[in-house]
C-alpha cells in the first residue's frame, strides 16, 4: 500500500514512518517544514502527485498549556489542518487515520472511557483534537479516529527522559498522584496504527497501553527499572498550577469488536528504555570512533 505520513519528523511520526516500511508499505513522509497541513492547496498538490492510498495524519500542535494561549493557533492546526488533510485524501480516493488524544474527555467518569463515551475536553488543546476528529470524519468516509494518551518515544521530548534528568541532577522529583491514564510507548501504538491500515472498520478507536497508573507511579517504575534511588514525592495538580486543565482519569479502553490491543505501559516502559541504552551506546560509540580518527 500507498502510505503518506504527515507530521513525519515527530514523536509519533518517526515510529509510524519506519513501522509502515517494516510492514512492507512504500512510505513517504512529510515534516512540518515539507508539508504544512494548515495549507489545503499544498496538500492537495502533494496527494495528487503522490496518489497515496492512506495516509496517517500525526501533525499536531502539542503544547498543551501553550494552546490555551493561542487557541486559534491551536485550533488551525488540529482543527482546520486536519479536515483539510482529510479532505485531500478523500480527494483522490485514499483512506485516512487522525491520531486524537484522551484530553477530548473531561477525566470525571470514575471507570474508562470506552469508543461511544461522550467527549467533553476541558482544555483549549482537547477542544482542538476533538475538532479534528470532527473535521476529519465529516471530509472522508473512510476515515479512523485514533485516541491514545502519554505517549512517550525515542524521537521526542517526553515524561520519561524527563525524570532521568531531574532524577540524575537533583535526586528527588516532585510528581503528581491525581491524574492517571495509559502511558503509551510510540513504537507500540505505531504498530498498532499500521496493523489499521489493513481495515475498513472506520470510526473511533481507542489505542492506548493495557493498564494504567498515575504520573507518581509511572515515575516510581522509571526509576525502579533504571536502578535509579531518586526521592518520589507525590504532589496534587493544583500544587503544579499548570496553565491547562487535564482530565483526572482518562484510562482508555476499546468496546470495539475487532479491537487491536497493545502491550502494558510496564511493558512499553522497559522495551523503551532498552531502545534508548541502546540508542545511547551507538551514539558513543560513533562518537568514539570520531575521536579516534
Ligand atoms: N504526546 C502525547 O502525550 C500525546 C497523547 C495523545 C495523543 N497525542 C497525539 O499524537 C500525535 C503525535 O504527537 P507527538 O507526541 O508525536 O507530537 P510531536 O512530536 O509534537 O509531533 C507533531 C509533529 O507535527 C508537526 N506539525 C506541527 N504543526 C504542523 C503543521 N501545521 N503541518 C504539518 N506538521 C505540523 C510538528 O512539527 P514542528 O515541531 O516542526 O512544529 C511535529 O513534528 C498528535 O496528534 C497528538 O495530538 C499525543
Amino acid at each position: 500500500m500507498k502510505v503518506l505520513v504527515l507530521g513525519a519528523r515527530g514523536m509519533l511520526g518517526s515510529d509510524v514512518m519506519r513501522a509502515a516500511t517494516d510492514a512492507g508499505h512504500e512510505v513517504r513522509g512529510f515534516g512540518h517544514t515539507e508539508l504544512d497541513i494548515t495549507d489545503p492547496e499544498a496538500l492537495r498538490s502533494r496527494f495528487e502527485l503522490d496518489r497515496p492510498d492512506a495516509v496517517i495524519n500525526c501533525a499536531a500542535w502539542t503544547d498543551v498549556d501553550g494552546a490555551e494561549d493561542d487557541p486559534e493557533g491551536a485550533q488551525l492546526v488540529n482543527g482546520t489542518g486536519a479536515g483539510n488533510a482529510s479532505a485531500a485524501a478523500a480527494a483522490v480516493g485514499a483512506k485516512i487515520i487522525y491520531v486524537s488524544s484522551d484530553y477530548v474527555f473531561a477525566g470525571d467518569k470514575g471507570d474508562d472511557y470506552v469508543e461511544a463515551d461522550q467527549t467533553g475536553p476541558i482544555s483549549v488543546y482537547g477542544q482542538s483534537k476533538l475538532a479534528g476528529e470532527v473535521a476529519t470524519a465529516t471530509a472522508n468516509r473512510r476515515s479512523s479516529i485514533v485516541r491514545s494518551s502519554w505517549l512517550f518515544g525515542i524521537n521526542g521530548p517526553n515524561f520519561v527522559n524527563t525524570m532521568i534528568r531531574l532524577g540524575e541532577s537533583q535526586g528527588q522529583v516532585l510528581v503528581v498522584h491525581d491524574q492517571v491514564g495509559s502511558p503509551t510507548y510510540t513504537w507500540h501504538l505505531a504498530y498498532g496504527l499500521v496493523r489499521l491500515l489493513d481495515s475498513d472498520e472506520f470510526g473511533i478507536h481507542h489505542m492506548a497501553a493495557a493498564g494504567s497508573c498515575s504520573w507518581y507511579e509511572f515515575a516510581k517504575e522509571i526509576f525502579r527499572l533504571s536502578q535509579m534511588d531518586v526521592v518520589t514525592l507525590s504532589a496534587t495538580t493544583e500544587m503544579f498550577g499548570a496553565k491547562a486543565p487535564r482530565p483526572a482519569r482518562s484510562v482508555l479502553v476499546s468496546a470495539n469488536e475487532h479491537a487491536i490491543q497493545l502491550p502494558s505501559w510496564q511493558d512499553g516502559l522497559a522495551s523503551y528504555l532498552a531502545q534508548k541504552q541502546s540508542v545511547e551506546a551507538t551514539a558513543a560509540e560513533s562518537s568514539e570512533t570520531e575521536r579516534g580518527k
